[in-house]
């Protein structure tokens, strides 16, 4: 064969294997699994976390009963009502750090006589306790919502826990519910989700897992359920992050009748040591803090590995109590306020997370955002009057169809996103089905620049056609800002075809989209 020839024939082969390799691997394709034996999602994944940090619960959901912005019982009704449209399932106060120094008995009685402390976590500004038990029992009555109170072990006692949970859950006729009626409420609230300390290994006490066990053991024998309900959900304070052998030893020395969750900590940051704007940010920040997002789902299956170990029926719940992005603060804010904006890169730690949690929802029950408002990985931003709803409270809303719904498994092999010589799966997926036949899809692409065909295969499904909605913006550092706070918000998702039971999708970078069936 001549040289011209050969060379024809090397360029027609090269043409073959590329329109042939397009044609498999341009598209990715999904199965979706309609498996009666899939768990249901609890609500509960869609947890917010509220501590007395920064400006969350002072100049922001609270600003007090005499504020000129329209407020019930001192708690802005912006905020109430934006919280009930995103179906908020449970609330988590007083922290975080802080509940290891909060001391309940100050903040219940008259305002004006309850005494101060020093926020020694936060910024050392001074806590006036003048937002406590009864105003948070009080909103999430108000909310909807289930309170999980994170008590005070680190610096507290067995009998003072132990009268908080007789104050709040004691009908009548003992010292602290008589002490609850004196101060204005006659009816108990019932509070079944119980932390028993927070972050025991640093801010609750810099313990030993081994140490912490024993005063876990301790406390949680003198827990009683005075509403004669279902009982306390007791909630062991977990790993951080990587940290097997803590879970590991908490699951060996905590007797299963003593327990009922163990929680975990897990947030998203470019580099711990230099986190980087909320805002300005390069794409090697982003690719890095995709990276430690993602890593939720090997830190669940590992955590979860140990569990299967010491409970293989699946009595104990892993609650991943704490979750988010954390950034620098923004400029010219108090650094122990972690106030920072949130942008697209945001809703792709909202979009890919949620979704780790509902493919593992046979283990993981609830989960907490950090946190609800103006910290960290906020669902709502507020200055003086102003409020703004964030991308990510946006995804949390797309995603209320997955409370409560029955899981779809789905299985495919992700398309790569590719930066500097490392890769991250693009795609990230999960369905379900709620209790009227409706399935939903919620689908991500983290890409930064590339869009994504993706096929699903829905025909065991009884579906006629779908209907989408979507989240993305032009630039993947966009946000709502008080100027422009309807710059991202979601909207209707045309992108895609449902024919024969497959449903071909085009899905752009860096967006998130939810498909409803019809
Ligand atoms: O969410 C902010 C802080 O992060 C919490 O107080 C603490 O539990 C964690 O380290």
């Amino acid at each position: 064969m001549n040289r011209t020839l050969l060379k024809l024939r090397q360029t027609f082969i090269v043409f073959f294997i590329t329109v042939i390799g397009f044609s498999q691997s341009d598209k990715t394709v999904i199965e979706i699994k309609n498996d009666d034996e899939s768990p249901i999602i609890s609500k509960h994944i869609y947890g917010h976390f509220a501590e007395h940090l920064g400006r969350c619960i002072y100049d922001g959901i609270y600003v007090g009963e005499n504020s000129k912005i329209p407020n019930t019982n001192g708690v802005r009704n912006d905020i109430i009502d934006a919280l009930k449209a995103i179906k908020i399932p449970n609330l988590r106060w007083p922290g975080g750090c802080f509940a290891d120094t909060y001391h309940w008995k100050d903040g219940v009685g008259p305002k004006k006589d309850r005494p101060s402390m020093v926020n020694r976590w936060w910024g050392g500004v001074v806590e006036d306790n003048s937002f406590g038990t009864h105003d948070f029992l009080n909103l999430c009555e108000v909310l909807g919502t289930e309170p999980y109170l994170a008590a005070n072990v680190g610096s507290s006692t067995v009998k003072d826990f132990t009268e908080y949970i007789q104050y709040v859950g004691h009908k009548e006729g003992s010292p602290m519910s008589d002490y609850r009626i004196e101060n204005g409420r006659k009816e108990p609230w019932k509070v079944k989700y119980w932390g028993v300390g927070n972050e025991m290994w640093g801010c609750g006490g810099n313990m030993t897992p081994e140490h912490y066990a024993n005063i876990y053991r301790q406390y949680a024998t003198f827990m009683t359920d005075w509403t004669n309900s279902d009982g306390l959900f007791r909630i062991a304070s977990g790993a951080n992050v990587a940290d097997y052998h803590w879970t590991e030893v908490l699951m060996r020395d905590i007797p299963k009748f003593l327990i009922e969750g163990v929680a975990l900590h897990s947030y998203s940051f470019v580099e711990w040591n230099k986190k980087g704007s909320s805002t300005k940010f390069n794409e090697a920040q982003y690719f890095s803090t995709m990276q430690t997002a993602l890593k939720m789902e090997e830190l669940i299956i590992k955590h979860t590995a140990i569990m299967d170990k010491y409970d293989p029926k699946n009595e104990i719940a892993l609650i991943v109590d704490e979750w988010g992005g954390w950034y620098e603060v923004e400029e010219g804010t108090n650094p122990g306020f972690l106030y920072q904006q949130n942008t697209i890169r945001d809703a792709m730690i909202a979009g890919t997370t949620l979704n780790i949690f509902n493919n593992h929802s046979d283990r993981v029950k609830m989960a907490n955002l950090a946190q609800t408002v103006n910290v960290l990985q906020a669902v709502i931003l507020t200055e003086g009057e102003k409020m703004l709803l964030t991308p990510t409270y946006h995804v949390m809303k797309m995603y209320t169809v997955h409370h409560d719904a029955k899981l779809l498994p789905l299985s495919f092999t992700s398309p790569s996103y590719e930066f500097n010589n490392e890769s991250l799966p693009a795609i990230s997926a999960s369905a379900s089905k709620d209790k009227d036949g409706v399935v939903h899809i919620s689908l991500v692409n983290i890409d930064s620049s590339k869009e994504n065909t993706l096929e699903i295969d829905c025909s065991n499904l009884d579906i006629k056609d779908f209907t989408g909605s979507i989240l993305t913006s032009k630039n993947l550092q966009d946000h709502n800002t008080f100027d422009n706070p309807t710059k991202i918000q979601t909207t209707t998702f045309k992108d895609f075809k449902f024919k024969k039971g497959k449903l071909k999708i085009i899905l752009p970078p860096f967006s998130v989209v939810i498909l409803e069936s019809k």
